[in-house]
């Protein structure tokens, strides 16, 4: 009897107990539901929410005018005249060329200027010329094409004699001058982006067969002034001034990372004459992402 009773009291509460758990597993399992729907409701919520911070920022940058380019030589131009796109992947070295070569043709009237306007440029190495001003605005960003096919070789610097990593010719820099006077690289601290990085791992794994090219490389010259702009990951030396005459840096930022970007010098003043820097911000290899 007792057992009986006990028996079916078991099976009494037992049916309970199941009625009870299959209560809960649903109750749990449509509050797991509840849950998820919720948690990627919030979740989807906070996204959008970041997206539209990002995008009001961004609203928010655009609503500010674009701090205007102020004229420093009688003639300007905008890379944009000489067919440049800024969308990061056309080649512009050709837009750089034309630009360089109708400037060149303004020396007896003071020079000309090319405004880098927003925007991120990709270029081969090109060559800058005679009172000539280079203006990079707030967010523009040249880039070094990162195919070294692309780069020409320049026999070695007369002060080696040979490539200073291979013998034999060496890779030329991505912005280069040679006899020149009065060259200014300034901006609203625009970028000059190396995009370092390629070489670096080549150079580190020996896949290169010359000398890294330098980012800026002014030789034989005088009265350049190199102000207010960022240098970045360059693939080698970052500014070289070689066997210049009154040379002037100021306010320049150089940026590359403390390790794995080999030789990338911030500044190698080689055979110079008469040199000085005024570096109010000085930024030598920090780290970046
Ligand atoms: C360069 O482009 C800006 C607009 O971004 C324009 O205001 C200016 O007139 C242009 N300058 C030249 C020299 O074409
Ligand atoms: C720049 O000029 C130098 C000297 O004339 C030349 O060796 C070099 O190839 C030129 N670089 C480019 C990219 O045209
Ligand atoms: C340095 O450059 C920054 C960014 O372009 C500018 O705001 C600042 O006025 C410059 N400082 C000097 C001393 O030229
Ligand atoms: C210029 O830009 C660089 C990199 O974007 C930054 O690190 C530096 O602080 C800026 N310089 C000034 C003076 O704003
Ligand atoms: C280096 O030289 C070798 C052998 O001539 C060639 O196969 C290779 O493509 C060259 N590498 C570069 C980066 O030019
Ligand atoms: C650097 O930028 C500041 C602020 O725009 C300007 O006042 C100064 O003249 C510039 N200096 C040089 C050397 O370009």
């Amino acid at each position: 009897m007792v057992e009986t009773f006990l028996g079916r009291f078991h099976f009494h509460f037992d049916n309970r107990r199941l009625d009870f758990k299959r209560w809960i597993s649903a109750l749990i399992s449509s509050h797991k539901t509840l849950f998820t729907v919720l948690w990627i409701v919030a979740f989807a919520s906070i996204f959008v929410w970041q997206r539209s911070i990002v995008d009001g920022l961004r609203i928010f940058g655009r609503a500010h005018p674009a701090r205007p380019i102020p004229r420093l030589r009688p003639v300007a131009f905008n890379l944009t005249d000489f067919g440049g796109v800024g969308d990061g992947v056309t080649v512009n070295t050709e837009a750089f060329e034309r630009a360089v070569t109708a400037i060149s043709k303004l020396g007896s009237r003071g020079g000309g200027q090319l405004n880098v306007q927003p925007g991120r440029w990709l270029t081969g190495p090109f060559n800058l010329t005679s009172h000539m001003t280079l203006f990079l605005a707030e967010d523009a960003v040249i880039l070094g094409i990162q195919d070294e096919k692309l780069w020409p070789l320049m026999p070695p610097l007369p002060s080696y004699g040979y490539g200073r990593e291979h013998p034999g010719p060496r890779y030329g820099s991505l912005i280069h001058g040679q006899n020149l006077k009065d060259v200014v690289i300034t901006g609203h601290n625009g970028t000059i982006d190396g995009q370092g990085q390629a070489w670096w791992v080549k150079y580190r794994q020996k896949l290169l067969n010359h000398t890294r090219g330098p980012l800026v490389q002014i030789m034989f010259s005088r009265d350049i002034q190199i102000s207010n702009i960022t240098l970045r990951n360059s693939p080698f030396w970052t500014f070289h001034p070689y066997d210049c005459k009154n040379v002037i840096i100021k306010n320049v930022t150089i940026l590359a990372p403390i390790f794995e970007a080999p030789n990338t010098d911030g500044i190698d003043p080689g055979e110079y004459a008469l040199f000085m820097f005024f570096l109010t911000v000085y930024q030598f290899l920090l780290f970046n992402k």
